[in-house]
């Protein structure tokens, strides 16, 4: 019959069944159909990959991020992609300031947490378990990174649009492309940037 064979056409365009869309003149295999939206429900749900893996940061280079971005007690250290939590840890222990991280793996939070109580500091720095992308960091004066070269790009805009003028970003090993570091410097043959962000 023409006039229903239109109508189950335009039904299927329309996308009330869009995995049927694939089959326009039938109907797919019942365990075709069940098994595509078990995996399109897999995938929603599923927890984001990390842009990158945990590699801790050494305690020499930590320390030096730190020093490079003259942090002193009156900063709010924001580290993005915070792993176990070593970078706004020792900034509250050797210069006082206030830390959060950001982490993405919530054991890593977990773990963040239980060396902040260990170091005395569980009081200044905190952990999110959050997407880095999608966490409002306009409270920093300090930010860190150890990511990727391509994660900094990609990062760069959030940081223009959203820290402060005079907020400092320190990366261990990648840098920003075009946009130039003010300072450089080499510890145990690793490379370490700071930037200012500039008047807007
Ligand atoms: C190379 S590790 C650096 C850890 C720590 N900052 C340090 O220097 O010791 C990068 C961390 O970023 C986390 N990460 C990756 N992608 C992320 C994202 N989109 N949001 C939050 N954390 C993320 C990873 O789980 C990992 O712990």
């Amino acid at each position: 019959m023409p006039s229903a064979r239109i109508a189950l056409v335009l039904f299927l365009s329309l996308g009330a069944a869009p995995h049927a869309r694939l089959f326009p003149l039938g109907s797919p295999p019942v365990e075709l159909v069940a098994s595509s939206f078990r995996r399109t429900v897999t995938a929603s749900q599923a927890p984001r990959t990390p842009d990158v893996h945990f590699v801790p940061t050494p305690t020499a280079v930590v320390d030096a991020m730190l020093e490079l971005a003259n942090v002193t007690a009156s900063d709010v250290v924001y580290d993005l992609g915070s792993g176990d939590g070593r970078i706004v840890i020792a900034a509250a222990r050797k210069f006082g300031a206030r830390g959060v991280g950001i982490e993405l793996d919530p054991q890593l939070v977990n773990q963040a947490n239980r060396n902040a109580r260990k170091a005395g500091v569980a009081d200044k720095v905190s952990f999110l378990s959050a997407d880095l992308f999608n966490v409002d960091i306009s409270e920093a004066t300090v930010v860190t990174l150890y990511l990727l070269r391509s994660i900094n790009l990609r990062l760069q805009p959030k940081l223009m649009r959203e820290l402060k003028p005079g907020t400092r970003v320190v990366s261990h090993r990648f840098d920003m492309g075009d946009w130039k570091p003010e300072r450089e410097l080499t510890v145990r043959g690793v490379h370490v940037y700071l930037w200012t962000i500039p008047n807007r």
